[in-house]
């Protein structure tokens, strides 16, 4: 193990087996693996953690994939954020010094809901500009697949970062958790767009899904860098009631946790200066779950400010955690011995390596 961690840091282009074995290490092996993830975290991020306020904005979605409990078909009432929600969300963000929100929510690709989006934006901006954040909050958007036009105007309103998961690299494997109208190349287009707008650009994948092997994860890995993807947020798979997934077999719950760890842990080895997030998904297979994210590479935490009447909808999956809000986050993640980066953006610092075209510290340009 140690022996491959060495290997990891001078090489440029890990293999898959690497990949997979690393993925694969468990108890001192994982230890081994943990403590590497958080050395390269530290020397090309720092420790710090930054902390988004997240605004599910809607759970209205247009698409029905197979996994997701808001997915279009799913019997769950519909809700939509209004502005003043949003508002007061974002004076609770401003004033607990949060530098970003990310306002997430189903697909609508309706230019009615984009300009519902781009006026928050541009208020949001307006309302919290301050002389420590002279241009408002920081705003990460992930609202799905949209079109050129959407994404510049949501560019255009403010917004400087899009979170679009792929799901998994694996066509087939997307095609076996979605309907046939969506395909894993409409998400890579996406993607594209994404960033030739200029938005600082994330992507993700769930763990532990039927059918995944570690080569697939491997290289969902591999696929992150070669994107130059600047954020990564993924998190286990957990079935859904009223999904056409509700029954598929999974791995044991502490199995597909370790998976989830293990999955941020190589992600930051091998994509080194990206953000990485700790999400919902690993609270709901561990009390400690978001935590442990941090200690296993994650540099990124959304605390939900989603209004609780509504938040109680954004069902994306059974025992989803409502009690991942804002009290106690800065307390708990200082119990771990990290620093809480307040009043700060807290960019990916990979957005600025692309920019400048060095692709990463040690990444040549592909
Ligand atoms: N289990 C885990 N993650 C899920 N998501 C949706 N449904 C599930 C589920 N059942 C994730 C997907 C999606 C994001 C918004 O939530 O990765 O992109």
């Amino acid at each position: 193990m140690k022996t491959l961690l060495d290997a990891l840091h001078t090489t440029d282009s890990p293999s898959v087996p690497q990949l997979v074995r690393l993925l694969a290490a468990r108890n001192d092996d994982g230890n081994m693996l943990r403590d590497a993830a958080i050395a390269c975290m530290t020397r090309h991020v720092g420790d710090t953690v930054f902390l988004r306020g997240l605004v599910e904005v809607s759970n209205r979605c247009v698409q029905n994939c197979h996994y997701c409990g808001i997915r279009a078909d799913a019997p769950v009432s519909r809700y939509r954020v209004t502005e003043d929600e949003l508002m007061q969300a974002a004076h609770q963000c401003n004033r607990l010094g949060y530098g970003s929100m990310v306002l997430q929510s189903g697909e609508m690709p309706s230019d009615g809901y984009v300009d519902f989006i781009c006026r928050a934006v541009e208020k949001i901006k307006k309302s919290t500009a301050s002389d420590i954040l002279p241009s408002g909050l920081g705003i990460t958007l992930s609202l799905g697949v949209l079109s050129q036009p959407q994404y510049q105007r949501l560019f255009d309103a403010g917004a400087h970062r899009y979170l679009l998961r792929i799901e998994t690299s694996d066509a087939r494997l997307f095609a076996s958790l979605h309907p046939k109208a969506q395909s894993l190349s409409a998400r890579l287009e996406a993607l594209e767009r994404l960033q030739s707008v200029g938005f600082q650009t994330g992507t993700g994948v769930m763990t532990g899904l039927p059918g995944q092997t570690l080569e697939m994860l491997a290289n969902d890995i591999l696929t992150f860098r070669k994107l130059n993807i600047d954020m990564v947020g993924m998190g286990p798979f957990l079935p859904s009631d009223n999904t056409p997934m509700a029954n598929a077999r999974v791995l044991p719950a502490m199995e597909r946790f370790q998976l989830g760890l293990n999955m941020i842990a190589v992600t930051r080895l091998v994509c080194r200066d990206i953000n990485i997030a700790s999400t919902t998904a690993l609270e709901a297979l561990h009390p400690q779950g978001r935590l442990l994210g941090l200690q296993w590479g994650a540099n990124v935490a959304m605390p939900s400010f989603t209004p609780e009447k509504k938040r109680i909808f954004y069902t994306l999956y059974n025992d989803k955690p409502m009690s991942a809000t804002v009290d106690g986050v800065v307390a708990a993640i200082e119990t771990i011995g990290r620093k809480v980066g307040l009043n700060a953006y807290g960019d990916p610092r990979h957005f600025f390596s692309r920019l400048n075209g060095t692709g990463g510290e040690k990444w040549g340009t592909e």
